[in-house]
């Protein structure tokens, strides 16, 4: 396999760390191999977000967040896939927990080196690119932005709010109506504080299904979207492979 030498701008001044999510059931996938080793194109799907990540330019570290017991089988199956240089940036391995936001929890945790900022990306979305981590990085330098910066893209669809009987309750300006994506990029203070308070949110019976989620409930920041691209998809269900192996080509 050829790893082409990437040339990277200058994005020393802070040192950051991503948390690559990798530890999920994949439910929806189904099939007999865990979704995060899923053959896409040849390669594993972790294999992608994975080189994505650790080859940028922005990312000095990486944390993983995988199944207990997975180490020896990503060192083993999945690094050899990768371009050194980006493996070479995992830091740390860590058990991921029963919730999406359990396993966030723990790649923080497992942070004990010196980081300014942390993007907390998915490993199923494969196609994170080098320019959408650019503007990222960018957009957490304005003070502006108050210490946040989240991948998403306008929406194509009318989105309806509806009622517990599906009756619409609200149909929101389409022009103001964003679809959520990874990387969600935060100064680590802020996301460290954020998710000291998850049991808080948990108790309230509120579902955390991101984790911009958590700094818009706790902290009273506002939270910048950062628009990221429409390829940056997360493979989720079986119809998702057909898309990545399109994009692939
Ligand atoms: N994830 C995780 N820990 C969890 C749940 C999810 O690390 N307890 C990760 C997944 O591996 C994935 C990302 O978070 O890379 C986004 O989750 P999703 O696409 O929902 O993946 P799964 O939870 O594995 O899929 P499903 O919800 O269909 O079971
Ligand atoms: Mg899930």
């Amino acid at each position: 396999m050829q790893f082409p030498i990437y040339h990277s701008p200058d994005m020393r001044e802070k040192r950051v760390t991503a948390i690559l999510l990798a530890a999920g059931k994949g439910a929806r996938m189904g099939g007999p191999v865990p979704k995060q080793y899923m053959d896409l194109g040849g390669r594993p799907l972790v294999c992608y977000a994975l080189e994505a990540l650790g080859r940028s330019a922005v990312i000095d570290d990486l944390v993983m967040v995988i199944p207990d017991g997975d180490e020896g089988y990503v060192r083993e199956q999945v690094f050899p896939q990768v371009d050194p240089a980006a493996t070479g940036k995992v830091r740390a391995f860590v058990p991921g927990g029963a919730e999406r936001y359990l396993s966030v929890r723990n790649g923080i945790e497992a942070i004990t080196w010196e980081c300014d900022e942390i993007y907390i990306h998915d490993g199923a979305r494969a196609f994170i690119d080098e320019a959408t981590l650019e503007r990222l990085y960018e957009a957490l330098q304005d003070p502006g932005n108050h210490g946040t910066a989240v991948a998403g893209m306008p929406s194509k669809d009318t989105v309806k709010i509806t009622d517990a009987e599906g009756f619409v309750a609200d149909t929101p300006d389409r022009r103001n109506v964003w679809i959520v994506q990874t990387p969600q990029a935060f100064h680590a203070d802020l996301v460290r504080e954020a998710y000291s308070h998850i049991e808080e949110l948990i108790a309230q019976g509120i579902s955390i299904t991101d984790d911009a989620m958590l700094v818009e409930h706790l902290s009273g920041q506002c939270v910048r979207m950062v628009e990221a691209s429409y390829r940056n998809i997360k493979v989720t269900t079986p119809e998702d492979i057909l898309i990545g192996e399109a994009f692939l080509k």
